[in-house]
């Protein structure tokens, strides 16, 4: 695997590839990687002949007093394991590379709506800052397709929608969500976790899955499913974000004529604010 941290330089890796007719799958990543993000690896095998990766913990997703300086960086082990599974080049750049002179970007890609409900309530100018950083590595990486994980629902829709706006000629596929046995989503927020903490939090997908079945068999007072499922949480031990019955198409609140529907559950487990999610066509 190539380890490049210089955006022409890259670019001038990627050139070889292309010139040769290969095709290019993409993965980015803020590192401190987990079998989750190394399937995204084996699923982008399965598009493109050359599979490329990037470590960047990107400062402008992060908002005042969130976890930027403490996010865990783990970069030797991230290498080996994105090595291990085939990846053939992995971009790490520092954030003078991505952001030179003042450290954060002057031009923003804000995709409206979509980034101001649910975890972008919660975590005001996120999803801008994702949606900055995605579009300028593509315009890096220029990927045929790029793989995203589906545990970030609202960030996949969001990628997606910038995409099919700014006509750019990437393919974004999305991976099924990796789970612990417990049924606990893997992210890289899960090791702010004791190990007591970890066997509580597998009550956000429990949760998740009872009431998608309680919709299943016909209720749909979604309301009050929502409030019951945040007092179920808090008496696990989690303190409440947000836990909504939605449409999968533009996420906002199902009514009973939708089909299509997502449960989309952020909330706070110690100093984690874990999220999860559940999809799936209603019976
Ligand atoms: O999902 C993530 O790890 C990040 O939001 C992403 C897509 C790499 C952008 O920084």
């Amino acid at each position: 695997m190539q380890l490049i941290s210089r955006i022409d330089a890259l670019r001038q890796e990627l050139w070889r590839h292309r010139l040769n007719g290969a095709s290019i799958a993409f993965i980015p990543t803020m590192g401190n990687l987990h079998e989750g993000h190394l399937q995204l690896i084996d699923r982008a095998h399965e598009y493109a002949d050359v599979v490329v990766s990037s470590i960047f913990v990107n400062p402008l997703q992060f908002g005042p007093g969130e976890d930027f300086n403490g996010y865990p960086r783990t970069f030797e082990a991230d290498q080996s394991k994105l090595a291990e599974r085939g990846c053939h080049v992995l971009f790490a750049p520092s954030v003078d590379e991505m952001y030179p002179d003042t450290q954060v970007s002057s031009t923003i890609v804000k995709v409206p709506h979509l980034s101001s409900i649910h975890c972008g309530a919660s975590r005001p100018g996120h999803f801008t800052g994702v949606a900055t950083v995605v579009t300028k590595l593509f315009g890096i990486v220029q990927p045929d397709y790029a793989v995203f994980g589906l545990k970030d629902f609202q960030q996949f829709l969001v990628i997606k929608q910038l995409t099919e706006d700014l006509c750019l000629p990437v393919e974004i596929i999305g991976a099924p969500i990796a789970r612990a046995e417990s049924g606990l989503a893997l992210s890289s927020r899960n090791g702010y976790l004791s190990a007591e903490q970890l066997d509580t939090a597998a009550a956000l997908y429990r949760c998740l899955a009872d009431v998608r079945t309680q919709i299943d068999n016909g209720n749909s007072h979604y309301s009050e499913l929502e409030e019951a499922a945040q007092i179920r949480l808090e008496e696990a031990g989690f303190k409440r974000d947000y836990f909504n019955i939605c449409r999968q198409q533009d996420l906002q609140p199902a009514t009973t004529e939708d089909t299509d529907l997502v449960i989309l559950a952020a909330a706070y487990m110690g100093q984690a604010r874990l999220i999860d999610n559940l999809h799936f066509h209603r019976l």
